[in-house]
This record gives C-alpha cells, structure tokens and sequence, in this order.
C-alpha cells in the first residue's frame, strides 16, 4: 500500500484493492461538481486501476447524470428501456421473487458490439442484497501481458468478431426467455449485427494493450473457420478469467462503481434469490477500438 507521502494523488486517497487491480477512492463528495484538480485525480486514478469504487456516496439520479457528465458525453445503450424522464440511466432492478436470470450473468465487456463502445460504465448501489450479488472483474491488460511472445504476435493482426445476438437477438437469450423479468429488454433484428474489432486494442489513456474480447459477445475471429476460432476463443477465455486476473467487488449501499470497458471484462453473479436488487446506471461514450 502507497504511504501517504508517496501518493500521486493530492484531493482524493487512494487504495488499490490487493488483487492486483481495482482501487478504492474516498476523500471527494460526488453530490456536487468535483474541482478541477479532483476531476483530473479521478480520471488518473481510473485509468491507473480500471475499476473504481467510491464507497458511501448517496447520489439522486440527477447528480449520478452530472458525475457522469463529468467523465464525459454519455454512451448510447440500445435494446434495454431507460427509466421515464431519465433517457440515459437504466434501472437494474431484481425483485426478491424473480426467476429469470440475474442480469449480466456472463462475462462481458459493456456493448462491445458498437462501432464506438462505451469507455465507462457508472454503476450506483440504492438496495444491496445481504447475500450474492458479487460484480466480478476480469484485467484483459494483464491477462494480454501474461501472454508468450509467439501467442501475442500472433493475436496482434487479428480482428474479432462481435455481435448482441447471443443475448438480444432474435434467437438469442432473452427472447427464448420464458420467467418475468422487470428490466424491460427489447430483443431486436438489429442484434443480429456484427461488426470487427481488432482483437488486441490499446488504451487511448495508458496505451496499454489489452484482449478486447468476451465470451457473450465475441462470436468469431475474422478469417478462421468456426472452429478455429471457437478454440482460439474458449483458450483465450479461460486464460482471461484464471483468479490471478479477477477482482470480486462487493457491493455496499450507497457505492458509485465506475470501471473501464476497454481493458475489462466483468460478470455479474447471482445468488440473491429471495431480496431486491436495485442499482442505476449510466454508461460515458467511447471511441473506435485500435
Ligand atoms: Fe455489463
């Protein structure tokens, strides 16, 4: 842990979780309009540790908006309805006698199937069940890193294939689903799209590399018959999510989380059958994988 003295940070503290990525920061108020300087330290301490989480920060909709807007201009978030009167916040909401799935039940990084996919996601905590409902964390920079030379030259042309259809799709998970579920999902044609991005991405901030993949939305490799890519894939997840690339956040009232798509995937864990859940979300505009 950074002594004080040694701390990069002068308006917030910061606190890297032990797992080897994620950081805690407290020592700011996100109700109102952070300084300059502050501003800067979040976004520092963000890009230096890719998840974030700001414990005890009881935010309205209207301030989680205007933190968000801080980060930057909001990200579009298709096949999912907003809450009335708040365009860009969804409500994830899990009644204690839901059956379906939990949401985000797979690993994934957020809309990883847009041309420009969300560089941030906000996640707010209002009603946190006393059991379950762990957000897990996968660090793709590391995860590339830990790769061999040859496997990395080998990744570095190549172009992955991403597309909802898995999950909103016309064929895909939620329109075969059969339980009530309250989050309201519109399944779509337009899910079945598909579009390429290169398959190892740089951070535009940290110029990091990192695996720019998930196994809900990367169903291909451009150029490798099925079968090839599906082992290159199902080798490269299971590689991604060894513990030694996790972090398990757990969720207190109250808590901002912020995490960074383009170098982490995450997975949402059940296992709170019988209480609510409920969280609200923003998503900050990303840019063009390269
Ligand atoms: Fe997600």
């Amino acid at each position: 842990m950074l002594k004080e003295a040694d701390s990069p940070y002068r308006s917030i503290q910061v606190t890297a979780q032990p797992e080897g990525f994620g950081a805690e920061i407290v020592g700011l108020d996100l109700t109102r309009p952070l300084g300059r300087e502050t501003l800067a330290e979040v976004k520092a301490a963000w890009a230096a540790h890719a998840v974030v989480a700001f414990p005890d920060q009881p935010l309205t909709l209207d301030q989680l908006e205007a933190f968000t807007q801080q980060i930057g201009p909001f990200g579009e978030d298709p096949f999912i309805k907003p809450m009335p009167g708040h365009p860009n916040v969804l409500e994830l909401r899990r009644e204690p006698d839901e059956k379906a799935t939990n949401f985000g039940a797979g690993w994934h990084s957020d809309w990883s199937f847009q041309a420009e996919p969300p560089a941030a996601t906000l996640l707010h905590s209002e009603v946190v069940p006393p059991v379950g409902g762990d957000t897990l964390f996968c660090d793709c920079t590391r995860a590339y890193d830990a790769l061999s030379p040859t496997m990395k030259a080998m990744l570095a042309p190549l172009q992955a294939v991403h597309s909802a259809t898995r999950a909103y799709g016309t064929k895909g998970v939620f329109a075969r689903e059969t339980e009530k579920r309250t989050l309201e999902i519109i399944t779509s044609s337009e899910a079945d799209k598909s579009l390429v991005h290169p398959l190892v991405r740089t951070h535009p901030v940290t110029g990091r590399k990192a695996l720019f993949i998930s196994p809900v939305y990367t169903v291909g490799v451009e150029g490798m018959t099925t079968g090839e890519s599906a082992a290159l894939l199902s080798y490269l997840f299971q590689h991604m999510t060894q513990d030694q690339f996790l972090y398990r956040h757990k969720w207190r009232p109250q808590m901002l989380l912020m995490w960074d798509n383009r170098c982490t995937m995450h997975f949402a864990e059940g296992g709170y059958d019988g209480h609510l859940r409920l969280m609200h979300r923003t998503t900050v505009a990303g840019d063009t994988p390269v």
